[in-house]
């Protein structure tokens, strides 16, 4: 089997999460590749875009959902911009689920602490699933989502549902609000919330945004009190072969597509490109 060879996947339906996001919702072609895909939450496919190139993205849909799954991307690019131009029932390439995802094995019976920022919630939205389904096997679990503005936060029609669920908190903030609009909820960046949070119990935590927020999130978490050990983060890096074979995402020794995306604070911290 050649593993450099996408699989094809029509775009069912895509929906706008707001100004230059949207949700794609994928179905591959060959009944055996669909019947047999699983992932697990955190984990990345490579998209092709045939003529454009070939991308990794979180998956973003409930992983108990067979059949189907869903990306939700940014507009950023050459081949976002051109994945943007498609319709429904076009179709691109597909190779995954590739990475290791969140380690929710080792949070369960524990409180746990899920901290995004901006488009970070796309690869926590398929782990709050997945608590919301097993909900007795975790403690309390509390969202700490920031975005630039209202117009920027993702998955809202979702939030509620969100926000109710049992022993659930969350937390929304956002930098600025423009003229007129109505908002709720906090403002200001992620960090200026931290000493907020109220679970308690050393909580395992889930970081994923911006590297400058997560920087800054660690920092903060550091001085809080938590410990490295504690603390897991899903990184990004530029990749070609999304399967540890070209080296094209390495840092050091760890190779993000194959060691990772996600990683515990106490073996990223000390990289060589200092980025956190
Ligand atoms: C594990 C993982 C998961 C990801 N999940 C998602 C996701 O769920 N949703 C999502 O929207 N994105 C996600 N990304 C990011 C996505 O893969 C990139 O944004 C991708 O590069 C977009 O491709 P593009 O061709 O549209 O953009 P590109 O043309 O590659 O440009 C992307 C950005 O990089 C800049 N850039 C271009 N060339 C370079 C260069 N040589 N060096 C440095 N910067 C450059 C551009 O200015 C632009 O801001 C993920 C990345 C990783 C590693
Ligand atoms: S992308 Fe090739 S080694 Fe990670």
């Amino acid at each position: 089997m050649n593993v450099y060879r996408p699989h094809l996947a029509i775009i069912e339906k895509i929906k706008q999460e707001n100004d230059d996001t949207r949700t794609f919702s994928l179905r591959f072609i060959r009944k055996k590749i669909r019947d047999e895909f699983r992932f697990k939450p955190g984990q990345f496919n490579m998209i092709s875009v045939f003529g454009f190139g070939e991308a990794p993205f979180s998956i973003s849909s409930d992983p108990e959902i067979k059949g189907r799954f869903e990306h939700t991307i940014r507009r950023v690019g050459t081949l976002t911009n051109a994945l943007f131009g498609f319709d429904e029932g076009h179709v691109v390439g597909v190779r995954g689920p590739f990475g290791n995802g969140w380690p929710l094995d080792k949070a369960k019976g524990k409180n746990l602490l899920l901290i995004a920022g901006g488009t970070g919630l796309i690869s926590l939205r398929p782990a709050i699933y997945h608590i919301m389904r097993n909900r007795s096997e975790f403690g309390d679990v509390e969202l700490l989502y920031g975005a630039r503005s209202p117009s920027n936060l993702l998955f809202i029609d979702e939030h509620n549902l969100w926000a109710r669920s049992k022993n659930f908190r969350m937390f929304l903030t956002v930098e600025k609000v423009s003229n007129g609009l109505k908002w709720d909820y906090e403002m200001g960046v992620i960090t200026e919330h931290l000493d907020k949070i109220k679970t308690d119990n050393n909580p395992i935590v889930f970081l994923c945004g911006p590297e400058i927020m997560m920087k800054y999130t660690l920092k903060e978490l550091m001085r809080l009190g938590f410990k490295k050990h504690q603390i897991y983060l899903s990184m990004e890096r530029r990749m070609r072969c999304g399967i540890g074979k070209c080296g094209h995402c390495q840092i050091g020794p760890k190779y993000v597509c194959r060691d990772g995306p996600v990683f515990v604070y106490d073996d990223v911290e000390n990289l060589p490109d200092k980025l956190l």
